[in-house]
């Protein structure tokens, strides 16, 4: 555990306790809760003795229905063909099962640099070796650099589109062509998806789970968490090779034994509500985003921002000598408002802050990108 990051979140948060009226463009939430239908299922469903109960460690049956319909009508995925279903605490859990059941000791995983921390610490959690691979300047995949850095121990590329903390959305070609590499070399492909309806204007999401032959060598991964509102409900999913079912269940039994029943409950209820209830969502964060990107283009030449259109998300490159986290903390102390230093997703040469829209309402947003914009005049003079 020592060689473990410590996470970044409660140490923000600590910050931000410290000095009241902060605005956090920290955390990567919504501001919205979950469907109503969600709600009121579980209110039913707390009087059912099957509630309370131990039930299947894959999932309560209805809730994998729904989810089996959705990636066949959305992301074009048949989970009849070669596939399982599997419901985690969350797609956090789903990428640590999926780690430990690819991996032994010392093996290595290639993540895309700007990385998701969790992925990172995951990977060292279990013994096993990150390998970061950069990304471009619009921090889009390098084929080239992800097959230059495969060798023998190498178990698996990972890729998160909508990008955490770019915002970046990878193409369908570049998905296409790090599936293939991973079929070709016999490793697994990874496929983070929490944020795949978080897209703006002409870009799409697209699963790569969906391609031909894909399905022997992919795990893909979805939450709740940001689509429903539903972070604090733990609910993911994966879909993953039938060859590694009994890794998966011995791996879900010993840990989770089975998803918490009420909020299986209430993830079903949300997946028939659907993408319909997170729209009008994504359209009212296209609008924060716009604002956002354009306050920040206040600050170039000084400040670096590549097309982010997804998640809810923009990771800014900063041209400056000072130390991110110094940075940070002034923003907090002086200025009130927070943001998360480069350093704790992999970016550890230069100056780099994420900063997330989705957890505000606009007006609270653009007063914090304001200050944000503000304060880093100020801090670098
Ligand atoms: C890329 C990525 N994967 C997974 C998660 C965690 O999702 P969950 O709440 O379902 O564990 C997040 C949350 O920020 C994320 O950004």
């Amino acid at each position: 555990m020592d060689a473990v990051q410590a996470p970044i979140i409660p140490t923000i948060g600590e910050l931000i306790r410290q000095n009241p009226g902060t605005i956090s463009l920290g955390q990567g939430v919504v501001h919205y809760g979950p469907p109503p239908a969600a709600i009121e299922a579980v209110s039913r469903a707390l009087s059912q003795k099957s509630t309370h109960e131990y039930n299947s460690s894959a999932g309560l049956l209805l809730l994998r229905e729904r989810i089996a319909a959705k990636l066949a009508a959305e992301n074009r995925i048949d989970v009849n063909r070669g596939s399982r279903l599997m419901v985690t605490a969350g797609a956090n859990m789903a990428f640590h099962h999926a780690i430990q059941a690819i991996t032994n000791p010392g093996d290595e995983i290639i993540l895309n640099l700007p990385f998701y921390f969790n992925h990172e610490m995951a990977i060292r959690m279990l013994n096993c070796v990150p390998v970061t691979v950069r990304t471009d300047d619009a921090y889009q995949p390098r084929i080239d650099a992800l097959r230059a850095a495969i060798t023998s121990r190498t178990r698996a590329i990972v890729t998160v589109t909508p990008n955490n903390p770019s915002g970046a959305v990878y193409s369908e070609a570049s998905l296409s062509a790090v599936n293939a590499l991973c079929r070709e070399r016999g490793i697994y492909h990874l496929a983070d998806e929490p944020y795949e309806y978080f897209t703006y204007g002409a870009a799409r999401h697209f699963s790569p789970g969906s391609l031909e032959g894909a399905g022997a060598h992919t795990i893909s991964m979805w939450s709740l968490s940001k689509a429903f509102g539903f972070a604090g409900w733990r609910v993911g999913y994966m879909a993953y090779p039938e060859h590694l079912e009994v890794a998966m269940t011995k791996i879900q039994d010993t840990v989770l034994i089975c998803p918490p029943i009420a909020s299986q409950v209430a993830a079903a209820a949300a997946m028939e509500a659907g993408r319909a209830y997170c729209e009008p969502h994504v359209r009212e964060l296209g609008e924060v985003r716009d604002l956002v990107v354009n306050e920040l283009g206040k600050l170039a030449p000084r400040l670096t921002l590549p097309t982010a259109d997804g998640a809810f998300y923009c990771f800014v490159k900063v041209d400056t000598d000072l130390e991110p986290m110094g940075i940070v903390e002034r923003l907090v102390r002086e200025h009130r408002v927070a943001v998360l230093p480069g350093t704790t997703f992999g970016m550890v040469d230069e100056c780099y802050f994420r900063i997330a829209y989705g957890a505000l309402q606009k007006a609270t947003v653009a007063e914090g990108i304001g200050r944000f914009v503000r304060g880093l005049r100020d801090i670098l003079g």
